[in-house]
């Protein structure tokens, strides 16, 4: 299926990857959950494999196969996704956060299934999942030899969201996906994206704080294509 030849480029390393959504749990039947396939975060674990990594894979629920050679470990929620990628980060040389995790949860899980008895729906509390990303970002080896990857996903001021999202989780690359672009986000087997990178390039547009921001803005191409692009 791939026509990328065998290389090498990233043996001995250990790779981190989250892909997929989560889901938070309301009750025994009902969640809440974002929009993702998690093609994304696999076509990135399985280019890292070929690229000669060891590769650990936490996935959220989606309707794709284990990629052949990736530790694979299954998660629902973004609490056991926060934990799993806790458990990995030390050993990791390069972490990326393409999962699309829920920002909220409901604040009880009821034991028994909600009845609509009564005809009233409870009210629904939410209360914030812990920021994985953001968590990999500060907690980094100091010597800089861990590398961080996001991606942020907007439906507009694309770029200046994006720069505040790398500045703030101090990430050393964000994948920057614009929903209004035809063929990009989920869903798809393309991607059109912007790759942001810190850059002490004169030319390169100031962001908050009077840190620089490199944007590299990349045609439309297959997941795969642009997960060899974002590990090269
Ligand atoms: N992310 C994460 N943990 C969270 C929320 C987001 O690891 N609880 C990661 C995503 O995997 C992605 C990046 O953070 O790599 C950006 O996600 P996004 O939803 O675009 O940004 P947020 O910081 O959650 O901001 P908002 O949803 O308000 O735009
Ligand atoms: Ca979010």
């Amino acid at each position: 299926e791939t026509d990328q030849p065998a290389n090498d480029e990233l043996a001995g390393l250990h790779v981190l990857v989250t892909a997929g959504p989560t889901q938070e749990p309301l009750d025994p039947v009902r969640y809440l959950t974002n929009h993702s396939t998690g093609k994304m975060g696999y076509a990135l674990a399985q280019e890292a494999q070929a690229m000669g990594a060891e590769v650990t894979l936490v996935s959220g629920p989606v309707a794709l196969d284990e990629p052949d050679g990736v530790h694979t470990v299954h998660v629902q929620t973004a609490q056991e996704m926060f934990d799993a990628v806790h458990g990995h980060f030390a050993q990791a040389d390069i972490a990326i956060m393409a999962a699309a995790v829920g920002d909220f949860r409901p604040e009880h899980r009821s034991e028994q299934k909600i009845k609509k008895t009564g005809g009233v729906m409870p009210p629904i509390t939410l209360v914030q999942n812990p920021d994985i990303l953001a968590w990999a970002g500060e907690h980094k080896r100091p010597d800089g030899s861990q590398l961080v990857c996001g991606f942020a996903m907007e439906t507009q001021d694309l770029l200046a969201n994006a720069q505040s999202k790398l500045e703030r989780k101090h990430c050393d690359m964000l994948v920057a996906n614009d929903l209004n672009e035809p063929g990009a986000g989920f869903a798809h087997d393309t991607n059109r994206v912007v790759i942001l990178t810190p850059d002490t390039d004169k030319n390169a547009t100031a962001g908050e704080n009077g840190s620089k921001i490199h944007a590299e803005p990349q045609p439309l191409m297959d997941k795969r294509d642009l997960a060899a692009v974002i590990l090269g």
